[in-house]
């Protein structure tokens, strides 16, 4: 049966309450990207990027799911095949919709991250500068996100799905971050169907075949509806 390799952006969070980035009025409208999301700006100003981070993981700690992430999480349990989420997004929106495995990209604000030896641990709700390391002591405690510069995770893995997967759908991201954005070229070059499911086309709508217009809430239970109806 079919294998389904979905990636998640902000645009499927954003019905929960949770700000996307480059919409009107978002994330990075609000701070500089260069302060708040990159290794330089931690090292210039650790506070600065700590209050970003634990603003981010309180408010998203109190988010609740939607129908989006629910409809996602039905998928995956009633779809005869492998589905296979990979997200963007830092919250954890989608495993509190009981979704069994996501594919966090670019890390998670549940997650902390020693600057020194690498170990990982369960970030606490706020997190202060010099956050020991409970592995090695050193004070480079960060939040487990990965920011502008840095690689990825999970890069091999994802790749491997593109390159094997029948169907592709990119919900709710606006397609101008690598490598993310250019994951519907590799599903295409592997010969999957491709879907884009998002409030407005975005800049690479053009590589889909197929669009879904409208407020993720509403397009992606739609979405799972007829996939499920078709393989009944
Ligand atoms: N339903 C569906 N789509 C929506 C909704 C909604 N209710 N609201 C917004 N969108 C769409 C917007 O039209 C936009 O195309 O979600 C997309 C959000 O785009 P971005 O804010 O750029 O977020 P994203 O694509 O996830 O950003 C990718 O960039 O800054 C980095 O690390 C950050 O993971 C992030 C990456």
């Amino acid at each position: 049966m079919e294998k389904i390799v979905i990636l998640t952006g902000a645009g499927i969070s954003a019905e929960s309450g949770l700000g996307t980035f480059r919409d009107e009025g978002g994330l990075w409208a609000q701070h500089r990207i260069e302060d708040v999301a990159t290794p330089e700006g931690f090292a210039r100003n650790p506070d600065l990027v700590h209050a970003f981070y634990n603003a981010r993981r309180v408010q998203a700690a109190a988010a609740r799911p939607n129908a989006a992430h629910e409809a996602l999480a039905r998928l995956q349990r009633d779809w005869p095949g492998e589905v296979v989420i990979v997200t963007q997004n830092v919250d954890g929106l989608h495993e509190a919709a009981d979704t069994a495995r996501v594919i966090h990209m670019h890390g998670t604000l549940a997650g902390a991250l020693c600057a020194v030896c690498d170990h990982r641990w369960q970030s606490p709700p706020e997190m202060q500068t010099g956050q020991p390391c409970p592995a090695c002591g050193a004070a480079a405690g960060r939040p487990d996100v990965v920011w502008f510069g840095e690689m990825p995770y999970f890069m091999d893995e994802i790749f491997d799905h593109l390159d094997n997967t029948d169907l592709f759908a990119a919900i709710g991201t606006s397609g101008q971050v690598y490598p993310a954005a250019g994951f519907v070229q590799e599903a295409r070059r592997a010969g999957a169907a491709t879907v884009e499911i998002n409030l407005d086309p975005s800049e690479g709508a053009s590589m889909f075949d197929q669009a879904l217009t409208g407020p993720a809430t509403s397009t992606v239970p739609a979405w799972v509806e007829s996939l499920l109806t078709k393989a009944r």
